[in-house]
């Protein structure tokens, strides 16, 4: 299996960037690749690996489950292989965003995410009010056979004011501006499975 991306995907969402702040690519990773970083999101449930998400950030940071109510856990390199293939995949994209948009972007921090049936996340900003080096974030999704009455869409809000749901199914990946668009989860009748990132900007941040 190979484990570049193919260049035009890349191109295609430099290019949806550029043009609408957002861009979803359904097949963004192998099936198998996708199936191994599922299977080992459930199995670091399983042992309890994962914990309620925060909001905020720093001294300031609370669990609000009426806010956000996915558990999550952080990735790290050298945890697994398929993480560092997924996060080898990221790294490319990384440097075509660089390349194309001129972002500066350092690094991709990037969670573990798994909404229980009826949890959801309120709109919201992925930038904190003091630290802005949040500047793309990448949601990839890891849910077979979504069915679009399950719920669980990410709804993107538009700056021209529409809406645009993006159904949680396996293989795809949202890119979107982290300070222009506002987006929330909305709960699904099902387990929600995904690994949600950001790419930080270099610099210091607001704080
Ligand atoms: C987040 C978020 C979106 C998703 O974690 O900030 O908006 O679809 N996640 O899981
Ligand atoms: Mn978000």
């Amino acid at each position: 299996m190979t484990n570049t991306a193919p260049l035009p995907l890349l191109a295609n969402i430099v290019d949806d960037l550029a043009e609408h702040g957002w861009s979803l690519q359904p097949l963004f990773a192998s099936q198998t690749l996708t199936l191994e970083l599922a299977e080992e999101c459930r199995a670091r449930a399983a042992q309890g690996a994962l914990s309620p998400a925060n909001i905020g950030r720093g001294s300031t940071q609370t669990v609000n489950e009426g806010i956000r109510g996915d558990r999550i856990q952080w990735l790290e390199r050298g945890q697994s292989a398929a993480c560092d293939r997924y996060l080898a995949l990221l790294d490319e994209l990384r440097l075509a965003l660089n390349r194309g948009l001129y972002l500066g972007l350092e690094d991709y921090e990037s969670h573990f995410a798994l909404y229980p049936p009826g949890a959801f996340y309120q709109k919201h900003l992925d930038r904190f009010r003091d630290d802005d080096r949040r500047t793309v974030s990448a949601v990839f999704y890891l849910n077979q056979d979504w069915q679009p009455g399950q719920g669980g869409e990410l709804r993107l809000y538009l700056a021209d004011g529409s809406t645009r749901d993006v159904l949680p199914e396996a293989g795809s990946l949202l890119v979107f501006l982290s300070a222009d668009m506002p987006h929330e989860v909305l709960p699904a009748s099902r387990e929600r499975l995904s690994l949600t990132g950001w790419f930080r900007r270099r610099g210091p941040g607001l704080s």
